[in-house]
């Protein structure tokens, strides 16, 4: 079968085989990856026009009790100045995003850094200062309780990248102490608790072969996130990935076109990632279906030691000069930044 064939077998049917996951990802061509990102604008324009939603990211520590081999702040990396921002640090990182128009914060971090009850206290004072804006937490891997915890308090959204729906290919990414299954339970737990769910992967990671693709679009078929973070795999120095190849910009803006095919209403970011990869992929990204972008409100002072592979952009800027040249970046494509949570909607 044509691979046009499936690409609008998938936007009739919003199904594909597996064999014809792998299929397509075996075959595709330049001229395919542009037809899928024909449709998947258009579609994200049908649903959300010509408005991008942004999230501002606070890289709040580099410190981590895992060891991704991928991963540049992973706990074995010993060339890396560990930092963890104070509560109150935080929260005015918040207050300078809303002045900058921001209505999502979003905390990031290595796993297990705060006590649950610190996180908890911080959503909640985020909360209680801009009633009027999502708290998204990106924390990696807790227990039900945990989470729970977490939503009380008043965080809307999760995003944990799966980084992979292949049990073998997860253990090629991780050391044995991390394990896939646990991973699978948390995102089902947070989609029990009421969060809005983002999952992901790296395109590109190491072992990725077409089946591990066909796998993830499958998850993401039967999942249902409300968000996707897909972005490049880029080696890091100081991994035991650091000699690996960067994963392919053209097939990381063809996933990006495909999820948004199958999954019309997704959040899904153009990522950072994307943006170092190629100077224009999140131009590129929203003109192959991304209605997102995540920009960077940490500190300056703190930005380069969250370095999660070689050469990150954005890392020398203050929070305003990224909002502005997002907002350039956007209006030269056609698009521009919303103000608004920018909730999931059906
Ligand atoms: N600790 C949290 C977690 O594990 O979900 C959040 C931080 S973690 C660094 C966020 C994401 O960064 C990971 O899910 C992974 O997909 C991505 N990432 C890490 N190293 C990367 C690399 N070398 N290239 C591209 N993305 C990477
Ligand atoms: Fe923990 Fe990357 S290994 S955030």
């Amino acid at each position: 079968m044509n691979n046009k064939v499936l690409i609008d077998k998938l936007n009739t049917q919003k199904h594909l085989s597996k064999t014809e996951w792998i299929t397509l990802f075996d075959t595709w061509d330049e001229d395919d990856r542009l037809y899928a990102a024909g449709i998947a604008k258009d579609t994200a324009q049908s649903i959300y026009g010509n408005k991008i939603y942004i999230r501002g990211i606070v890289e709040f520590s580099n410190i981590c009790r895992n060891d991704c081999y991928y991963c540049g702040i992973r706990k074995s990396n010993p060339n890396l100045q560990r930092y963890c921002l104070t509560e109150d640090e935080i929260l005015s990182c918040c207050d300078e995003g809303y002045e900058l128009g921001f209505r999502t914060f979003v905390l990031q971090s290595g796993e297990h850094i705060f006590k649950p009850e610190q996180v908890a206290e911080v959503v909640g004072k985020i909360k209680q200062n801009h009633p009027d804006c999502a708290v998204t937490l990106s924390l990696g891997e807790e227990e039900y309780a945990t989470y729970k915890l977490w939503r009380k308090a008043g965080a809307d959204r999760y995003l944990l990248r799966h980084e992979t729906a292949n049990e073998e290919h997860y253990k090629k990414l991780h050391p044995a102490e991390m394990s896939w299954a646990h991973r699978m339970a948390c995102l089902k737990n947070l989609k029990e608790l009421g969060y809005q769910v983002g999952a992901g992967i790296m395109v590109g990671s190491p072992y990725q072969t077409s089946e591990c693709l066909a796998d993830d679009m499958m998850f993401f078929e039967q999942f249902r996130p409300h968000m996707i973070g897909i972005g490049p795999f880029l080696p890091h120095k100081d991994t035991p990935f650091k000699d690996e190849p960067k994963g392919s910009y053209e097939l990381t803006l063809f996933l990006l076109s495909l999820c948004r095919i199958l999954l019309p209403n997704v959040l899904l970011p153009a990522t950072t990632a994307l943006g170092t990869i190629n100077p224009r992929g999140r131009e590129e990204g929203v003109l192959a279906g991304a209605n997102v972008i995540m920009p960077n409100l940490s500190p300056t002072a703190v930005r380069k030691k969250y370095m999660l592979y070689d050469n990150k952009i954005c890392t020398g800027d203050e929070s305003a000069q990224c909002r502005g040249c997002l907002e350039r970046r956007m209006e030269s494509i056609g698009y521009e930044i919303k103000i608004s949570r920018g909730d999931y909607h059906d």
